[in-house]
């Protein structure tokens, strides 16, 4: 083994090197593009991975078109995109620097869609409706090897990628956030966030239960009493979305009535429509988090490290490429 130093090596040796070939088993080279959406994410990402990060430029043209570039040569490797489908105008500058990346030489492309907008009009609810996530993944997936998602709404919106396609949860990233925080128990507040509770809780170590909700609109929702003993227990709320918020506070009034000495709540993505965060912060709620597959002012409990994981695992078996 040589010990001559290079600078392309974590360890300062040579390419040919043993040590340089271990280190690149555990740190693979890859090219991490960072859209508007998901810039701090793509960096931490590519932190972990050891790896290039280029944030994509993006603008506006005076009538409201997207402008995107990926500055360089050439990306000679295989490239993962961060970016969300959410807001609409994220769709378009995805699809843009999808294209880009193609045209600039990438070897492979994955898409890391932290929140992906669409996924709940998986199905048709009334006539003249469209298919909304299969229309995203048909799009999405024109230009792309492989497809990681987060706490996808539902996981059969994958099953219209026709390249691998793989929801990762973020449960152990929450679980690991609130770890000594003194939590009691863990909380769903409807039947369809119960197995995330248990996903958290068991993590945890802590009991978890759910809660049950009626939505009576778009707005609007009703939770039952709490059934769960929450006297002079701290409680930690898990949710997929919070958006008007509404289903939080709701909760969150049934708790502190049957005694909950504290209620903490996190999410995975926090849309916060409107004032959401005002509205959860001011009150009874007293902690509100979420991940950063959405960023804001609270979104505080990093996903990076379960993203990283499985990019590394996907370079190493060389499942990054289309065969
Ligand atoms: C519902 O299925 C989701 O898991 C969330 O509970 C819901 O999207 C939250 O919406 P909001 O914050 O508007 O009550």
């Amino acid at each position: 083994m040589s010990d001559k130093k290079c600078d392309e090596c974590p360890l300062r040796r040579v390419r040919s090197c043993v040590m340089y070939k271990k280190v690149q088993m555990l740190y693979p080279s890859m090219i991490v593009i960072g859209g508007s959406s998901s810039r701090d994410l793509a960096k931490e990402l590519a932190m972990l991975l050891e790896c290039k990060c280029i944030l994509a430029s993006s603008t506006r043209f005076p009538d409201g078109e997207c402008y995107t570039r990926i500055e360089g040569e050439s990306l000679n490797d295989d490239v993962v995109i961060v970016q969300n489908t959410y807001p609409d105008p994220s769709i378009i500058e995805m699809l843009l620097i999808q294209d880009a990346a193609k045209r600039m030489g990438a070897k492979s492309i994955t898409l890391v869609i932290p929140y992906f907008g669409y996924a709940r009009q998986d199905r048709i609810f009334k006539p003249g409706e469209p298919l909304s996530a299969k229309v995203m993944a048909k799009h999405l997936g024109l230009v792309c090897d492989k497809v990681i998602t987060i706490d996808i709404h539902k996981e059969s919106v994958l099953s219209n990628f026709k390249c691998p396609a793989k929801d990762l949860k973020a449960s152990g990233a929450i679980a690991e956030y609130f770890t000594d925080k003194g939590i009691d128990i863990v909380l769903a507040p409807d039947a369809g966030a119960a197995e995330r509770a248990k996903d958290v809780g068991t993590r945890m170590g802590l009991p978890y239960d759910h809660l049950e909700k009626i939505r009576l609109s778009g707005t609007e929702v009703k939770i039952a009493p709490a059934k769960t003993d929450c006297m002079n227990k701290n409680i930690l709320i898990v949710d997929d979305i919070i958006a008007t918020g509404g289903t939080i506070l709701a909760a969150t009034v049934q708790l502190k009535q049957a005694g909950a000495k504290s209620v903490s709540v996190a999410c995975t993505h926090g849309v916060f429509t409107g004032d959401a965060i005002q509205r959860l912060t001011g009150g009874n709620i007293d902690a509100l988090l979420c991940c950063n597959t959405l960023e804001s002012k609270v979104s505080n409990i990093s996903v990076a490290s379960t993203v990283a994981e499985e990019l590394r695992k996907g370079k190493k078996r060389g499942l990054l490429r289309k065969k």
